[in-house]
């Protein structure tokens, strides 16, 4: 037998930027962002139709962005938009509308692809980036509260395929990522929310100062107070990248202690066809979480509580018909799928403190479910 035994590492580093007004010109951050080597780079910008529309001038204003800084990027075609929202992750025809951009615009490693918009967006855009010439430089500018907390912030990206979400995609890391808190002026009440779960979520396991704050903070940030928000964004988008950089940034192993809540809540998704929201069904996969680790683990009822009136304060609809769907329970095992190894997931100890199971009782979550449709019609815990 001969073997030759092969091994490197690679290190990675790109920054995450918080900033108003990316795309005014005397707005460095996306310039400084590109490297010019021989020659100027090429970058193809990539813009959510929901973004292009709340912001009637944001082609123009890229297009003005280009023309300024011509002496160091090429903007090589007018920004392509794409539909925003779960649309462009369920149907692979923008992907490859993108990488027929990529094709005919010559774009190669050494250009970029810079995405504008919501997760969704981000999640397609960086895939169709990260598949051309196995992989162009990408520079994402998210739009929502999710996406610059959360998604945005991180290495993985991805469509939907057989009915599951996330089936294809990579993990890639971005070349920066540039959030701009202007550009949340415009969501709607529903997606300036959702991004308010994926941070109770990061408090839920991580951090019990960071939940207590928005706990502190709900009404405030239910109305949409913007300073709020903006400290929400950034203590969120730290916690997330120090977990990537301390843990398992490709997922290798098999628990993805982040995702909390949502074994039930990639299934909702799917089962309503995406009439739920990424946050909003995490909102409620969290809720069920929560009540099975107080019915089966540690969290105690007072804490329970707090998790539950939050989650409603912050308006939260708690309950959907889907979590008596049959196919609810496939949810686990698809979710151990994705990973592959033994079923892990993430329950709760306590407020802030996270703990990993190996198994999950069908009659326990069915009870749980029981016990949050109770707390959805009557606001109190009939268990
Ligand atoms: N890659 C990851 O690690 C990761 C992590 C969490 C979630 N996700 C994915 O992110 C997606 C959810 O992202 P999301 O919550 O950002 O929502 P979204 O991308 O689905 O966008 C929601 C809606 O808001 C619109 N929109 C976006 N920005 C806007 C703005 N500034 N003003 C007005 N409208 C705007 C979009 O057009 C869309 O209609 C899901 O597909 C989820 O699976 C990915
Ligand atoms: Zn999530």
């Amino acid at each position: 037998m001969r073997s030759i035994q092969q091994s490197f590492s690679v290190s990675y580093e790109y920054p995450v930027y918080f900033t108003k007004g990316v795309f005014e010109e005397s707005n460095d951050l996306l310039k400084q962002s590109l490297e010019v080597r021989e020659a100027l780079p090429k970058v193809l910008f990539v813009v959510d139709g929901g973004v292009a529309s709340a912001h009637a001038d944001l082609i123009s204003q890229i297009q003005q962005y280009a023309e300024v800084h011509g002496k160091v990027f090429r903007m090589v075609d007018a920004p392509m938009i794409i539909p925003g929202g779960e649309a462009c992750k369920n149907d692979q025809i923008h992907v490859d509308r993108i990488l027929a951009a990529i094709n005919e615009h010559g774009i190669d490693r050494h250009s970029y692809v810079v995405a504008v918009g919501g997760g969704a967006v981000l999640d397609a855009v960086g895939y169709a980036a990260s598949i051309g010439h196995r992989g162009i430089r990408l520079i994402r500018i998210p739009t929502t509260v999710l996406s610059q907390n959360d998604s945005g912030v991180g290495v993985k990206n991805g469509i939907n395929a057989f009915n599951k979400k996330n089936f294809l995609g990579s993990f890639t890391v971005p070349t920066a990522v540039i959030n701009d808190s202007n550009f949340l002026d415009t969501l709607n009440i529903r997606d300036w929310r959702c991004g308010i779960a994926e941070a109770i979520k990061v408090g839920l396991v991580k951090d019990a100062t960071f939940f207590y704050s928005i706990q502190e903070h709900a009404d405030q940030l239910a109305n949409r107070d913007k300073d709020l928000m903006d400290q929400l964004i950034y203590r969120c988008a730290e916690l997330h990248i120090q977990h990537i950089a301390s843990g398992d940034p490709f997922e290798q192993g098999s628990s993805r202690p982040l995702d909390f809540g949502h074994w039930s809540a990639h299934k909702l998704e799917q089962i309503t066809e995406h009439q739920l929201r990424h946050g909003e069904a995490v909102a409620i996969g969290m809720a069920l979480d929560s009540i099975y680790s107080y019915l089966d683990h540690h969290l105690t009822q007072p804490e329970l509580l707090i998790i539950l009136s939050l989650l409603r304060q912050l308006g939260f609809e708690l309950y959907h018909p889907s979590l008596r769907d049959s196919q609810l329970l496939d949810g686990l095992r698809e979710f151990q799928e994705h990973l592959g190894g033994r079923l892990t997931i993430m329950l709760l100890d306590a407020i802030g403190s996270g703990k990993e199971v190996h198994r999950m009782n069908s009659e326990i979550i069915k009870k749980s479910i029981d016990v949050l449709q109770d707390y959805h019609n009557h606001n109190s815990l009939s268990a």
